[in-house]
């Protein structure tokens, strides 16, 4: 019988699921604020405009609570504004966060809320500089994408003002409750469902193929490929399929949790060395990304390629998941193309950001050992696409 090797598994929030659960937030605030204490929505402005903020917030005030609205998030987000979010946690003393939207809103506020009560600027808790603080806003996360599984992540991401990707680590950023309702994901446009789907297919394979893979963690990241194959092109072509938009958040949840155990990998190393080199969506990047390594990865399975391949509805084999992933691209209607900023980026840049200090564990997670030539050899074929 084949060992198995020591492992942990993270602890996962409170998770409430059901279309139209998100009406019921008053409640969750009710249970979860200080209510002496106003509520601090945080989120993009799109989801003000698309009104999926404004109906959260009506039903807020509808109950009573004191609201005060940040909605300047946009996507990747900046150091100036992690810290003006954190500025205006602090300066309306919330007594409740709430992240509505996508990863870049969700790691925006489980941030500030959790570094909110400390004197310290959110940028001195990056890269562990300094123990996050003991006493914190309790924090709700909505995802409105199913995509980032941030809602189940310790980890936040954004870029520094030395224009680096870093991160603020720690299970105490993670919320305390989550709300996962599909109906706050139908407004999202076919291309953005597609490439914010892709990103949490590839939290899942790379979580379930890298070298931290570990039985407890596969059960979540199989079933997160297996929702995600079944339910993606759907939720693409059918906006308001509510089943297909109900897969894809528990998807992404389920990829969230993988990813959140056992890390990415090498699609996710060049996505975040691109992202240092020009503006690109992370999970085109990724999917791109992703594209270019994982042929090769396969060449050397052993054995949990063929497994993820399985979970996907093929046969158990590398292979067959190759060949069916470039057409997935496809039908998704995923040009292969960076944007057009990376046409004055060259591969040598694109080299050094994939060896930066910051991405490096994500190449070394990579259960076929990464050679400096092949690093080489993957940022031209990326480059190709710009
Ligand atoms: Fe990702």
């Amino acid at each position: 019988m084949a060992s198995v090797p020591a492992f942990a598994v993270r602890h996962v929030p409170e998770v409430h699921y059901g279309p139209g659960r998100a009406r019921a937030i008053a409640e969750d605030a009710a249970a979860l604020g200080d209510p002496g204490k106003p509520v601090v929505l945080i989120t993009d402005p799109a989801l003000v405009e698309l009104g999926v903020a404004t109906r959260l917030m009506a039903a807020l005030e509808g109950a009573g609570a004191e609201l005060a609205l940040f909605a300047e998030i946009g996507g990747e987000p900046k150091q100036a504004q992690l810290e003006a979010a954190t500025e205006f946690v602090r300066r309306n003393q919330a007594g409740l966060v709430i992240c509505l939207g996508g990863g870049s809103a969700m790691d925006v506020g489980k941030v500030a809320a959790t570094v909110a009560l400390s004197e310290d600027g959110p940028a001195v808790f990056a890269m562990e500089g300094k123990p996050l603080p003991r006493r914190r806003v309790p924090k709700i996360c909505l995802p409105t994408t199913a995509g980032t599984g941030s809602e189940f992540s310790s980890t936040n991401i954004f870029t520094n003002q030395a224009g680096r990707k870093v991160w603020v680590w720690g299970s105490e950023t993670k919320p305390e409750r989550v709300i996962l309702d599909p109906e706050l994901t139908t407004t999202l446009p076919p291309h953005l469902t597609a490439w914010t789907g892709l990103d949490a297919f590839v939290h899942a394979l790379e979580a379930s193929t890298n070298v931290r893979q570990h039985p407890w963690n596969n059960l979540y990241a199989h079933k997160a490929l297996g929702l995600i194959a079944g339910a993606l092109e759907t939720a693409m072509r059918e906006p308001e399929n509510l089943a297909a938009r109900g897969a894809m958040l528990l998807g992404s949840a389920y990829a969230g949790m993988a990813i959140d155990n056992c890390s990415a990998a090498l699609a996710h190393n060049i996505s975040h060395a691109l992202a240092a080199l020009a503006p690109v969506h992370h999970g085109l990047a990724t999917a791109l990304g992703l594209e270019v390594v994982l042929r090769w990865q396969v060449e050397q399975d052993q054995g949990a390629f063929a497994a993820a391949a399985a979970a996907c509805g093929l046969a158990r084999d590398g292979a067959a998941l190759v060949a069916w992933y470039s057409e997935f691209l496809t039908r998704l209607g995923v040009a292969r193309r960076l944007p057009a900023a990376f046409k004055e980026v060259d591969v040598a840049a694109l080299v050094a950001e994939m060896q930066a200090p910051e991405t490096r564990y994500m190449r070394h997670s990579s259960a076929r050992e990464v050679t400096d030539a092949e690093i080489e050899r993957f940022a031209q074929a990326v480059m190709m696409l710009a």
